[in-house]
């Protein structure tokens, strides 16, 4: 398959990555199909979700972007100087930028990504731009126990954990991931960003945008399976669909087969009904009260909330 003078430099030496391999071939077994949102961000994906983020129908970004800046002060007296900061998931450093700069002397930054490179690139960058702080990332699976160093003594461990991220969790991971965080930040806190219930139609319009840009994100998938898996899918034969599904307060998308097909992956067939569809990801949203309840739950004390005056967004401290 190697072509000559083509520099491949995809992680597992060109190889197919088994935990794609094996996601896909289980979860188009399954019925109804599925296959997990964390295979959306390959580099394409990942430039797909950053056109997403502005995207005048995807409110989140803008809105948490201006809800940190606007309250960047009361954070810093909320955490303290010399603080460490712990964000799970690396993001592009935006946002992190902003609570870093309000900060009193933030002393360690470590983020938590699976991603090695992305990971490393962002915090070299970070690194070069914040001379006082110690930068040191951390590859891990945050869904999972996170073995870290116990805090410096007098400083304060604060998690970060913005993107609404927490909204690809059902309830019962969600829950998992705060005891689990509220144990890691004792005697600090946690600021974290959760994208709130609202009209369904501006919900859905977030999640599947005029341009398609989000169709794009969502058929990536399959884009990646043709590529990295040898599969078959015919792109024009599966459209991009957004949905808020009430009962479970959450945005589903799904890929929706067009016509009854099959779709070869190497050896295998899985066959598609007309209107069969494969649930690539749910996004959860909370009202601001459910959203404390659960963090309470799991072991939190929440003590404020910032919301927009439109209440598309909120922000939550909550104290470990
Ligand atoms: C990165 C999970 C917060 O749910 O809004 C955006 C992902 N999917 N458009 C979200 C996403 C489609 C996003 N999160």
């Amino acid at each position: 398959m190697k072509q000559q003078g083509l520099l491949d430099h995809r992680p597992h030496g060109g190889m197919a990555d088994p935990d794609f391999v094996r996601a896909v071939s289980t979860g188009l077994r399954q019925q109804p199909k599925s296959i997990p949102c964390r295979f959306f961000y390959d580099t394409a994906g990942s430039r797909l979700f950053d056109r997403i983020c502005d995207l005048p129908e995807y409110y989140p970004t803008r809105t948490e972007l201006a809800l940190l800046a606007a309250h960047a002060d009361q954070f810093a007296s909320l955490i303290g100087p010399g603080a460490e900061v712990v964000e799970f998931g690396a993001g592009s450093g935006d946002k992190v930028r902003l609570l870093l700069d309000a900060l009193d002397q933030p002393a360690i930054y470590r983020p938590i990504d699976i991603s090695g490179e992305f990971l490393l690139s962002s915090a070299q960058r970070l690194a070069r731009d914040y001379h006082d702080l110690s930068v040191r990332p951390v590859i891990a699976d945050f869904t999972q126990p996170i073995p870290l160093p116990a805090a410096r003594p007098g400083t304060r461990r604060v998690g970060f954990f913005p993107g609404s991220t927490i909204g690809n969790f059902a309830p019962a991971q969600a829950t998992r991931f705060l005891r689990g965080a509220a144990r890691l930040l004792r005697g600090g806190g946690l600021l974290i960003g959760v994208d709130l219930v609202k009209d369904r139609e501006v919900l859905r319009r977030a999640y599947d945008d005029a341009q398609g840009v989000t169709a794009a994100f969502n058929r990536n998938v399959l884009v990646r399976a043709n590529e990295e898996l040898g599969a078959d899918f015919d792109l024009d034969r599966f459209a991009h669909r957004a949905l808020f599904n009430e009962a479970h307060s959450r945005i589903e998308m799904h890929l929706v087969s067009q016509v009854a097909q099959i779709v070869r992956i190497g050896e295998q067939e899985f066959s598609f009904a007309d209107g069969e569809t494969i649930h690539t990801e749910n996004s959860y949203k909370y009202t601001v009260g459910d959203f404390r309840r659960l963090a309470a739950s799991a072991g939190f004390t929440p003590l404020h909330v910032w919301t927009d005056i439109d209440r598309l967004f909120s922000l939550h401290w909550l104290e470990a």
